[in-house]
């Protein structure tokens, strides 16, 4: 492509400092060094973890920062010694280092009004271009609509991953997600792809029943409605206490008697993407109602505050 080589100058959301809102700005993007991929991305999801990175709740990111990790793209140009993909290559990034900050080199390839901007996860997709090493990519099918499969990238993958791969729900048993956003509705996706029986949907949020009913919950409950322990609640709903427990809130203070451990790390995400992508292509599950916002790349700061509403579950911004 034209650009290969050259710095390209894009839209990026960056945060400044922790606790501000992310500000859209002109931004640098320098080419992708050795067994690096600089990409152009289409679509972009915002997941909590993003306002995590608002907020300034992880101790190790360094600011600025562009966040920003549930996205779909376009290769741009390949540095040397790239083979997995080639430019034009439709792409999911992956979450492959947690919290990482800076390139596996140790620099970054944004800069923002003469000032180094951080990176998030590797992957930053809350830019036009981004840049990110060949680990941390995955080719997916040319067909695809970035704009729906660009939750595989994290809040999608996770849920269901937690129930496929890491809880390894069976047939016929019974599960309780608590939180029912787009990572706790994913779990429900893959607790009935797994044929649970009972999938029972727990959050403080009743707007959120509907949803959770659609997409395979048997039941919905509020803990709000009840004076006794949820877990105790659990038990008298199902006479033992179900067999799965998803905690999917992310509150350190949530009461809960069982925990699992909500987790990407687990999965071989290059080649577990393009297959999960397919299988929505062949319609084997959909994610669409995961989607209730769609938004142009400069509302972003409109797409944060669905979130903090309640009112989304997923809202995916459009470059
Ligand atoms: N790979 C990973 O480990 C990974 C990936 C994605 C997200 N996350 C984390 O998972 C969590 C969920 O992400 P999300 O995007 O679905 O968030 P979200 O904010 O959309 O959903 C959280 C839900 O929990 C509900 N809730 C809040 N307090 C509650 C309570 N006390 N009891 C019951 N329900 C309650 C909210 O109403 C909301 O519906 C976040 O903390 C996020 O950072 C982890």
């Amino acid at each position: 492509m034209a650009t290969a080589g050259k710095v390209i100058k894009c839209r990026a959301a960056v945060i400044w400092e922790a606790g501000k809102a992310p500000s859209i700005e002109e931004v640098e993007v320098a080419p992708p060094r050795s067994h690096e991929i600089r990409v152009k991305i289409v679509a972009t999801g915002i997941c909590r973890t993003d306002d995590h990175v608002v907020k300034g709740f992880f101790p190790n990111i360094n600011y600025p920062v562009i966040a920003g990790h549930e996205g779909a793209g376009i290769v741009e140009s390949v540095g040397p010694g790239v083979t997995c993909v080639k430019p034009g290559d439709k792409v999911i990034p992956l979450i492959y280092k947690p919290l990482q900050n800076l390139m596996p080199d140790k620099t970054s390839r944004f800069t923002c009004r003469g000032k180094q901007i951080h990176h998030f996860l590797w992957i930053s997709t809350f830019s036009e271009y981004t840049v990110m090493p060949d680990a941390s990519i995955a080719k997916i099918s040319n067909d695809a609509p970035l704009d729906k499969v660009c939750l595989f990238g994290c809040g999608f993958s996770t849920g269901y991953g937690a129930a496929i791969n890491n809880a390894k729900v069976e047939p016929g048993s019974s599960c309780a997600i608590f939180g029912l956003g787009g990572v706790g509705l994913s779990v429900i996706i893959g607790c009935k792809a797994a044929g649970a029986s009972r999938i029972i949907g727990i959050d403080i949020n009743k707007d959120k029943f509907a949803k959770a009913r659609e997409l395979g919950a048997t039941e919905c409950i509020s803990p709000e409605d009840f004076k006794k322990p949820i877990n105790e609640v659990l038990v008298e709903m199902t006479g033992f206490g179900v067999d799965y427990a998803f905690e999917v809130i992310g509150r350190v203070d949530t009461e809960l008697s069982q925990h699992a451990f909500i987790s990407l790390l687990g999965w071989k995400l290059k080649d577990a993407i393009p297959k999960l992508v397919s299988d929505y292509m062949e319609k084997k599950f959909n994610t669409d109602a995961l989607i209730t916002h769609v938004l142009p790349f400069e509302k972003i700061g409109e797409g944060f505050e669905l979130l903090y509403s309640g009112k989304s579950i997923r809202c995916v911004l459009l470059f």
